[in-house]
């Protein structure tokens, strides 16, 4: 039988520029971090302007958060970030079963994208840890380390300073590997280049 294509419009203009944004972004601070990280006179960006750069790519981040977080609050995108607490556990089970075994067999996804729903259970809790979690986390670890006066001096005989440093670095390296799963679960669509259409042209083409 021969399947008809729908396209779904489930990315807003406004989510296509804040990703996009983001992404670029998310990419220059882990270069410039690890060069900050790493640095020897050897490294691909020198420490000065490693440094600046990832001053600079940190508080255009902060503002675009901005724009994600409002506009979740603001328009029906934010609903796709709200876990139903029912059945959480059977749904994640489900699809974890699904991307380990039933994908291999040519079966059919358990969660199907639609207009309701356009994550499955494990995309949409990995996008609420990383968007409500991991980012405004690195966001404001960072804006500890940029103003350091505004961090606590010590906590339990450890330096505050050393500690908002360790939680930064912790948090960027998470989201660092979110970001590598995420670019290769996006592959797993129609075809392996859909899902990234989709945030360029805002439609969802699934069968
Ligand atoms: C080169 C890097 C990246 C690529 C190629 C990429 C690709 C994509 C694609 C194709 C989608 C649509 C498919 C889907 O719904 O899953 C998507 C959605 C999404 N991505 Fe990324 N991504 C990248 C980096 C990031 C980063 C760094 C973050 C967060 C820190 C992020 C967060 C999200 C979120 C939250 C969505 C869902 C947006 C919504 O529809 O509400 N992505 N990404």
């Amino acid at each position: 039988m021969k399947h008809q294509t729908e396209q779904l419009y489930l990315y807003p203009v406004w989510i296509r520029i804040w990703h996009m944004t983001n992404a670029l972004l998310c990419l220059l601070l882990i270069i410039t971090g690890l060069s900050i990280q790493f640095s020897n006179p050897q490294t691909v960006v020198k420490f000065n302007a490693a440094v600046s750069i990832h001053n600079i790519a940190g508080i255009f981040l902060t503002i675009n958060y901005g724009l994600f977080f409002l506009g979740n609050l603001f328009t029906p995108n934010g609903a796709y970030y709200v876990i139903p607490v029912k059945g959480f556990f059977d749904r994640l089970m489900k699809q974890f079963k699904y991307y380990t075994i039933g994908i291999f067999k040519k079966e059919d996804a358990p969660f199907p994208v639609n207009e309701e729903s356009k994550f499955n259970p494990l995309q949409q809790v990995t996008y609420v840890v990383l968007m409500y979690g991991f980012v405004p986390f690195v966001i404001i670890s960072g804006w500890g380390l940029l103003y350091p006066e505004m961090t606590v001096y010590s906590i339990f005989n450890i330096s505050g300073l050393d500690l908002t440093d360790l939680l930064h670095i912790t948090a960027g390296f998470g989201i660092s590997i979110i970001m590598f799963v995420h670019v290769y679960f996006c592959t797993i669509g129609k075809t392996p280049t859909s899902n990234f259409k989709s945030m360029i042209n805002g439609y969802h083409e699934s069968h």
